[in-house]
């Protein structure tokens, strides 16, 4: 695995995990840091071994958004060019055939909430912290903020984070069904690898076709396509040697 500055990389059993390590500014994304996750996906993304990816932090945060200090440094350009990468970084996650898990103690604020919501499921810890604070910028959300969350959550609930601006209990965003589980601090990374290693079991094909129509799901491509994609899909899948060995595994038990 290759070494980076601001995050770590590591593989152990099938599962990847990359944990952002900028701790003293609660990992906030610069330039530098961002381009650095783009890597780290597009290697965990490539790398054959891997079946699960866990995104996670260190510190008090997952991740507390861009760097607001480097913003006040960047040249529209610099600004527009940042803004233009992050779409890389949301594709990493969101077109890659393996399930992201977002592993969240403390703060996922900004660009670090929206990172977690691109990630297939979300663990947290109790005294986790959610929330778009854009507004407080005069800006909004550039990472999707106001464009994945409505179908989870909701007009009205996104309305109120986004015109708000205000912080969130992961009890609060459990309940409004954004995050999967929630754990004590001391349980966070055990609850984490379970899931994740239940998910290292299942067959790769089907997962990353699960997560490929899921996300289908929420696309505005006409039901009937989508529909008959699915068909066409389990059809597909029906015919690799995978599939036919796990259906008679099961006949002969
Ligand atoms: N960008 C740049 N630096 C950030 C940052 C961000 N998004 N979030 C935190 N930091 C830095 C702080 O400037 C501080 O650095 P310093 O020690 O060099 O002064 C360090 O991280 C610790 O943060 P601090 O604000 O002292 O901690 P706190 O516990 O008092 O407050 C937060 C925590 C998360 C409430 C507060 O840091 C915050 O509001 N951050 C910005 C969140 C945000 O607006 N994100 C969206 C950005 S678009």
């Amino acid at each position: 695995m290759k070494k980076y500055k601001y995050l770590n990389m590591e593989k152990e059993n099938g599962i990847g995990t990359i944990r952002f390590c900028r701790p003293d500014q609660l990992n906030a994304m610069n330039r530098n840091f961002m381009n650095e996750i783009i890597l780290s996906l597009a290697e965990m993304n490539d790398d054959d071994e891997i079946k699960v990816v866990i995104l996670t932090g260190s510190g008090r945060a997952f991740m507390a958004g861009a760097d607001i200090k480097e913003y006040a440094t960047q040249t529209d350009a610099e600004f527009m060019d940042f803004q233009k990468r992050g779409v890389k970084l949301y594709e990493g996650i969101e077109h890659s055939a393996k399930p992201y898990i977002a592993m969240v103690d403390g703060y996922a604020l900004g660009g670090g909430f929206e990172i977690a919501c691109a990630c297939d499921l979300i663990i947290a810890s109790e005294n986790s912290t959610f929330g778009l604070p854009e507004v407080h910028l005069g800006l909004v959300p550039g990472g999707g903020g106001t464009q994945r969350l409505i179908q989870k959550i909701g007009i009205n609930r996104i309305k109120e984070m986004l015109y708000l601006g205000g912080s969130y209990s992961a009890e609060t965003m459990y309940n409004w069904g954004i995050i999967n589980y929630i754990t004590s601090k001391e349980n966070l990374e055990e609850k984490t690898f379970e899931i994740a290693k239940k998910l290292t079991r299942r067959p790769s094909a089907a997962i990353g076709q699960l997560k490929r129509l899921a996300n289908l799901s929420t696309s505005p491509i006409d039901f009937d396509k989508r529909i008959y994609d699915e068909g066409e899909t389990v059809f597909n899948l029906f015919k690799t040697d995978i599939a036919k060995e796990l259906i008679n595994k099961f006949i002969k038990k």
